[in-house]
């Protein structure tokens, strides 16, 4: 089939490759034409495992092309997949639909026959009723032009897989004919046995709303967790691993640390509280309200336990922070814990070096201050404290002892629960993480680790830029 794809970000261009792997003619359009060309060259613009093999392959082929023209997609396709991004709005909780509404609004009036319209992107429940209104007067007349929402689930690092191979389909859609249609654009996947579900755009947006509401929800239960745990000299690890054997229960999405953060979960549940309270239920979603406050305490509770394993005081103290990106497998760094953690670090004076194998330069862009490394051991050299923020593979396969004859002090935060810290401690660190009992008795240890002040929500960080003073007096 042929079709389009709006929107060429980590959701567009992964689905636009996917489309072509499956056997369509796929044109991908951006208003970036820059990230046009690097696609069009078979680069990916970002990240993302598998991704630049098929992008390679079917630019190869010309099965997947790019442009940025809208009047080049309305002519080359009838049916469209919408998949612009719908970022959190920078004075409110709720989500910024600008983004696609300018491009229902520009491709309308374009578009000469019949086509369909399908919305990827996130959106709060109730978009598509409303972008309906829109596409009815852009349509030009006697040209129909049918609306439906097809959420997408993927994750970052698993994007090619999980839009390939996907756990379910869900299709909101209001006529057979979008039902039709969409049947046949993933007819490979519906004959390989993945669920389909029909339903009206209203419940397929909910799906997935919910869907990253419950995983935010669960991630902060055992968050929530680990405090009580550090409260009591208990272990949430073991509390983790016992309640996952429960089948009801599950062990994923029960890993206990610094937090989620990323693209998704956190302007997600916020846009949820924003629409639920302009649907008059705001009561009902009240609890994401402190999933959100949970979340963002554990980047707190994080710069505490740093500070208190410092003795107190963060200023021109040296610290090696080991993982800059959101999470393992991505060089995203959009609301990243490690990076709020290792901001706040900064401005509260120390001397901070970052080490991630592929988020970098996204970091520097977003926070210059502090100095950055490729190499793990150079960012670890003559530190007093090593901050372990994002669990990459590369991390879990470092050897403690080699690690220990380079640095100040041998004392590893473990802020992901994701190290072997009994191999740590054997090799002579003093290590720490949330939730857990710490390794080696100090004064302190057992009581519990206090929060003071929680951030407002979403408050952006306010990043020193290299050569400012850094402010801000410690605790
Ligand atoms: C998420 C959803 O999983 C996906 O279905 C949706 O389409 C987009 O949002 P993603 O943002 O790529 O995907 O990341 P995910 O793997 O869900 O992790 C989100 C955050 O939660 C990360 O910061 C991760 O480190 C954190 N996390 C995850 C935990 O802190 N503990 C866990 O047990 C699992």
């Amino acid at each position: 089939m042929r079709l389009t794809v709006i929107g060429t970000g980590y959701l567009g261009a992964v689905h636009a490759a996917c489309m072509a792997e499956i056997g369509h003619e796929v044109l991908g359009v951006d208003t970036d034409a820059a990230k046009t060309a690097a696609l069009a060259a078979g680069r990916a613009p970002f990240f993302e495992p598998g991704l630049p093999e098929l992008l390679a392959r079917h630019t190869r082929t010309g099965r997947l092309r790019f442009t940025t023209s809208l009047e080049e997609a309305a002519d080359f396709a009838a049916l469209h997949f919408v998949c612009v991004g719908t970022p959190q709005q920078p004075d409110s909780l709720a989500a910024d639909l600008s983004h696609v509404e300018a491009v229902v609004d520009g491709l309308a009036p374009r578009i000469t026959r019949d086509s369909l319209i399908v919305g990827k992107s996130t959106v709060p429940v109730g978009t598509t009723r409303a972008l309906g209104r829109r596409v009815t007067a852009g349509a030009r007349d006697g040209v129909e032009i049918d609306l439906a929402w097809n959420p997408e689930f993927l994750r970052e690092g698993y994007a090619v897989q999980d839009t390939l191979r996907p756990d379910r389909l869900v299709a909101g859609v209001t006529t057979p004919h979008a039902d039709r249609l969409l049947r046949a654009v993933y007819e490979p996947m519906l004959r390989s046995g993945i669920p389909y579900i029909r339903t009206d755009p209203a419940t397929a947006e909910l799906v997935k709303v919910a869907a990253n509401s419950f995983l935010a929800t669960k991630i902060s239960f055992i968050n929530a967790m680990a405090e009580v745990c550090d409260a009591a000299g208990a272990d949430v690890v073991t509390l983790a691993d016992a309640l996952g054997h429960d089948e009801r229960i599950g062990r994923r999405f029960l890993s206990a640390g610094l937090g989620f953060g990323g693209g998704c979960l956190p302007k997600d549940i916020r846009a949820f509280l924003a629409r639920a309270e302009e649907l008059q239920v705001g009561e009902a979603v009240a609890f994401l309200r402190q999933v959100d406050r949970i979340n963002e305490r554990q980047r707190l509770r994080t710069v505490d336990l740093a500070r208190q394993l410092l003795g107190g005081t963060f200023a021109g103290r040296r610290i090696a922070v080991l993982g800059a990106t959101f999470k393992p497998d991505s060089d995203d760094v959009r609301d990243s814990p490690a990076l709020a953690v290792t901001c706040e670090l900064a401005a509260q004076g120390a001397d901070v070096r970052v080490h991630d194998p592929e988020g970098v330069d996204n970091a520097r862009a977003v926070l210059p201050g502090p100095a950055y490394h490729t190499a793990v051991m150079t960012a670890c050299r003559d530190a007093e404290l090593v901050l372990h923020l994002t669990e990459w593979r590369e991390y879990r396969a470092l050897d403690p002892a080699r690690l220990a004859e380079v640095v100040r002090a041998p004392r590893l935060l473990d802020a992901r629960n994701a190290l072997d810290t009994a191999a740590w401690h054997a090799a002579g660190w003093h290590v720490r993480a949330l939730g857990r009992p710490a390794h080696v008795p100090q004064p302190g240890h057992g009581e519990p680790v206090r929060v003071t002040i929680p951030h407002a929500l979403g408050a952006p960080c306010t990043a020193p830029t290299a050569g400012e003073p850094v402010s801000g007096a410690p605790a």
